[in-house]
């Protein structure tokens, strides 16, 4: 059954027209009948223009955390632009964002804000490159960083006949129009393999500027770094003189209000957040050592834009961090999510298919296969994904939505329920015995 009824796809007929697919983001086009339309979005659920609900576990890939227009949020955002929004000028908002920041995140001594992920992956890559003057990064295969041509290379849709053999990775391009010449820039490695890390980086670790990380593959089913991993990352960068950066954009506010550095306690040279950190508004944050920030200077590195630290995005962060603050967000996501997933895994059980689930409650990835994997190309050779996109179509079609596809975590936020886990379970469940034929 599409997924779209009929009043939604006159809808996306319409967006054909005017907007190439009808998306702004290739990421979002499943097809001209199963692309998902939104008229509206309330506490952990959404709406198409058909009035179907849905409980939602895409949450816009991550950015919801307190649930859909947040009242608490909008209120505040209401209040703050009556003040005017936009000023070339740095204001209250922008200064108490970076103030809370710098009190829940533990490494990080100083702020600068902008709008998208994207922005601020870009600007941590300058920043490292011009901090330590040299011009090649690494990034881990099936790791997304953002849109632009540094780090569009070998993310989670790379095709997996054309990165190589695993010792020795070849980028893979990730779109047209990226220039050829950017593939020298960037040094791909396989996620959690110390030897073939560490032999890289012995063999260019003193031309590499920053490794950028993202702390949990929030692109490839919320796989965790195995134990000590992270330690290593930060133990080979100290030695080379390489700038670690995790990228948080996915994991930021959402695993911890301290985001991975909390949670695994390995502390970056630089941080990225966007995200969970504005509960959906646009905001971005670049956080980290004060000694590496203030590299970012009239003459030094340039980080900028006009809309960077705007009221609309910083008052909506604000209240974001400080509702977080008061310790309410993490105790309901972790029950819910520990429910889910220890669910999840018993139906699994009961039916015979072998399985893993990966991450933590406030995001987590359901595996089906026999061993557990350990980064993308394992991702690839050893899960069943076609199973598990059945499973995931039909609690689609009854109201419960995970990304269909499984690489895409479940994501949680502190509006889902517990009797939203139960009707995601039984749909689960449900699912499992309609993919099995049962
Ligand atoms: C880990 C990570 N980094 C960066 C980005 C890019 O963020 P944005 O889409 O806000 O530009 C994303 C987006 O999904 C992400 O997951």
């Amino acid at each position: 059954m599409p997924l779209q009824g009929q009043k939604s796809h006159e809808f996306f007929k319409r967006a054909q027209k005017v907007i190439p697919y009808g998306v702004s983001s290739n990421f979002r086009y499943g097809g001209d009948h199963d692309t998902l339309v939104v008229a509206a979005a309330k506490d952990g659920y959404v709406y198409d223009f058909d009035g179907k609900r849905y409980i939602d576990y895409r949450l816009g890939w991550g950015p919801i955390i307190l649930g859909h227009a947040d009242p608490y949020v909008n209120e505040r955002v209401k209040l703050a632009i009556d003040q005017g929004v936009t000023f070339a000028a740095t204001q209250e908002y922008e200064v108490r964002v970076a103030e809370r920041i710098i009190e829940m995140v533990p490494g990080a001594e100083m702020v600068r804000l902008a709008n998208t992920g994207s922005e601020c992956t870009m600007h941590a890559l300058r920043l490292a490159r011009g901090y330590t003057g040299r011009d090649v990064i690494l990034k881990f295969e099936g790791s997304y960083h953002g849109a632009h041509d540094y780090v569009l290379w070998s993310t989670a849709s790379g095709d997996i006949n054309q990165v190589g053999d695993r010792s020795h990775p070849t980028a893979y391009k990730q779109s047209m129009g990226i220039p050829e010449v950017m593939r020298s820039l960037v040094q791909l490695a396989p996620w959690n393999d110390v030897e073939v890390l560490g032999d890289l980086l012995q063999e260019r670790g003193e031309a590499i500027a920053a490794i950028i990380v993202e702390p949990i593959l929030g692109n490839g089913n919320g796989l965790m770094p195995q134990p000590g991993y992270l330690e290593f990352l930060r133990e080979q960068c100290d030695q080379y003189g390489i700038v670690l950066i995790f990228d948080e954009v996915k994991t930021g506010f959402r695993i911890a209000a301290g985001g991975a550095q909390e949670y695994f306690g390995v502390i970056p040279d630089i941080s990225t957040y966007a995200k969970a950190m504005g509960n959906g508004y646009p905001v971005a944050a670049l956080a980290g050592k004060k000694d590496i920030m203030m590299s970012l200077g009239p003459g030094k590195v340039f980080q900028g834009g006009t809309y960077t630290g705007n009221v609309v995005s910083t008052a909506a962060a604000d209240a974001t961090l400080e509702f977080m603050q008061s310790g309410k967000v993490f105790p309901q996501i972790d029950k819910v999510g520990t429910t889910l997933m220890t669910g999840i895994g018993d139906i699994l059980n009961r039916y015979s298919l072998p399985h893993f689930i990966n991450g933590v409650p406030a995001m987590f990835g359901v595996c089906l296969a026999e061993q557990q994997p350990k980064d993308w190309r394992d991702l690839h050779a050893l899960c069943d994904w076609e199973m598990l996109e059945k499973i995931h179509g039909y609690m689609i079609e009854h109201g419960v939505m995970p990304e269909a596809d499984g690489f895409e975590p479940y994501f949680l936020c502190s509006d889902h329920t517990l009797e939203d886990a139960a009707e995601t379970l039984q749909a689960f469940e449900d699912g499992v015995k309609a993919a099995l034929g049962k």
